[in-house]
């Protein structure tokens, strides 16, 4: 640590992974559901809500990570202290605030209806206010010293993406179609775009740091991906546009150019192996440098290859809207930000605990089991996605006959999401114990 404001971090880092223990948690209960026919909750916590909560909570705890992420690279890129720390912790309350008020809500059946948009105007309001307290202090930090490089270029770029396509999901529109459209402008060209663009700089930052590669050609590639992450998934965004009642063109646009997207995710991992290989200081953090290089794989595992293979409208037309789906929403979403926030958590902790603890590192089992159970889960999600388009979409058979036949992969499911909430467990106790107790000596 240089600087210390960046101990601000570490804040947003454990709200962040508190929330995550949660998600998870509502994630095992969603399971649960699927798998049994009596449900105890059906009053209480029906599918729906726990669904909505699932996803707020994934969402508010993959952007703290990002805010984390950044305030900890923007004062080492900018040189200087972050403009307002006071700011920065209120922003953390208020985000949080909102947060809590959204998942009270639901559970009081007080929501707005849209997946991962479930949030009343008043609290989507008020996420705006956070978006531009935010932008304001990471603005005013880059400022102080003008200090400007393209990482912190890419990553601002990202976070005003971030809020102004936030506000393409406030009104309300009496066109189902039509809400639909502009959803996917939050949805699509978030996870797509604007999260690509910090991912790609809060990943860039992190192989500068840890393997001492110039930041000349790391940079040189960061525009390269982040010019063809744009052309691809802009026009990509076509892809939900296939049969929501848009105009028949979107299904060679959204073909074409979503079929493009795994090609920059491709780079990316081929990078940070050249990267890693062309190391200039000895890696001392190993466990970084395995989740690193672990987040680029499973990055075009989850969202190129499984986005491919359900893009190209021949083949969404008989899969769209299956299991197919939320098996590639799992993995794209694990492989591409939940393993990024996780990486970027495990180089900054070490270098912000005390005492002489950047010669420490965390533990390697929870990424073992988070990899390998989330593989599975997706998996599992995939196996009964193919049953469910072969008998319901393909055969015609009954909705609910056929989830009867996809029960034993939700079995499969539930029980693999058990051993990922137990790296997702170990990985929290292993963050919050961090320095109170004798760990490794890193590189060991
Ligand atoms: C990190 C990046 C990505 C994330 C986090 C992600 C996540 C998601 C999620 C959550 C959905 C479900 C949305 C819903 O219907 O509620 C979805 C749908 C979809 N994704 Fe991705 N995705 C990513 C990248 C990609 C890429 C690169 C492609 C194509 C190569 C792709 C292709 C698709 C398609 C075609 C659908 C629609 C499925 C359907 O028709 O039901 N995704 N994605
Ligand atoms: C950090 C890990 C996790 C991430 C990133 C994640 C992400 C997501 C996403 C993006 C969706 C929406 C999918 C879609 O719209 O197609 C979703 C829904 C869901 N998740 Fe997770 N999830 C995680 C953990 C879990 C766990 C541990 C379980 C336990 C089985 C679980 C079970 C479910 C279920 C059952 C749904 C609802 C799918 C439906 O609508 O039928 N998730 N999750
Ligand atoms: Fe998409």
């Amino acid at each position: 640590m240089i600087y210390k404001t960046q101990r601000i971090a570490k804040e947003y880092f454990a709200a962040a992974l508190v929330l995550l223990g949660f998600q998870v948690l509502f994630g095992i209960v969603l399971g649960a559901k699927y798998v049994w026919d009596y449900d105890p909750l059906l009053g209480q916590l029906p599918f729906n809500v726990v669904r909505a909560i699932h996803l707020n909570l994934l969402v508010v705890w993959i952007l703290l990570g990002f805010m984390g992420g950044t305030y900890y690279l923007v004062p080492e890129e900018a040189k200087t202290e972050i403009w307002s720390a006071k700011l920065a912790r209120f922003q953390l309350v208020l985000f949080l605030a909102i947060a809590v008020a959204a998942v009270a809500g639901y559970i009081l059946r007080w929501s707005w209806g849209m997946p991962f948009l479930e949030q009343p105007e008043v609290l989507k309001l008020a996420i705006v206010v956070v978006a531009l307290i935010f932008f304001l202090n990471v603005l005013m930090t880059i400022m102080k010293t003008k200090n400007w490089t393209t990482t912190q270029g890419v990553l601002l770029g990202g976070i005003v993406l971030i809020a102004v396509l936030f506000l393409f999901g406030i009104p309300f529109m009496r066109n189902l179609s039509t809400q639909y459209f502009w959803w996917w402008w939050v949805i699509h060209l978030w996870v797509e775009g604007a999260w690509e663009l910090v991912a790609a700089s809060i990943m860039a930052f992190l192989l500068m740091r840890l393997t001492g590669v110039d930041r000349k050609v790391i940079e040189k590639w960061l525009y390269v991906e982040v010019g063809l992450v744009l052309l691809s998934g802009i026009a990509g965004t076509g892809h939900h546009y296939y049969w929501i009642g848009t105009p028949k063109y979107w299904l060679l646009v959204g073909g074409v150019f979503s079929a493009l997207e795994p090609v920059p995710i491709l780079f990316m991992v081929i990078d940070t192996l050249r990267d890693v290989r062309e190391r200039k200081q000895e890696i001392t953090n190993r466990t970084t440098l395995v989740w690193a290089v672990g987040c680029a794989v499973m990055h075009f595992i989850g969202a190129g290859v499984w986005g491919f293979a359900h893009t190209l409208p021949a083949i969404n037309k008989w899969t769209h809207g299956t299991q197919i789906t939320a098996s590639h929403g799992h993995f794209a979403f694990f492989g591409a930000y939940v393993m990024l926030n996780l990486t970027m958590i495990s180089f900054v902790l070490p270098n912000l605990s005390k005492p002489d603890s950047s010669k420490r590192q965390m533990k390697q089992t929870p990424f073992v089991l988070m990899v390998s159970f989330m593989t599975l889960m997706a998996l599992a999600f995939a196996i009964a996605g193919i049953v469910q388009t072969y008998m319901q979409r393909v055969l015609g058979m009954d909705y609910l006959v056929t989830q009867g036949y996809m029960k034993l992969w939700y079995a499969v499911l539930w029980v693999s999401s058990w051993g990922f909430a137990i790296g997702v467990a170990a990985y929290i106790v292993d963050y919050f114990s961090f320095g109170r107790r004798r760990l490794p000596e890193a590189g060991a």
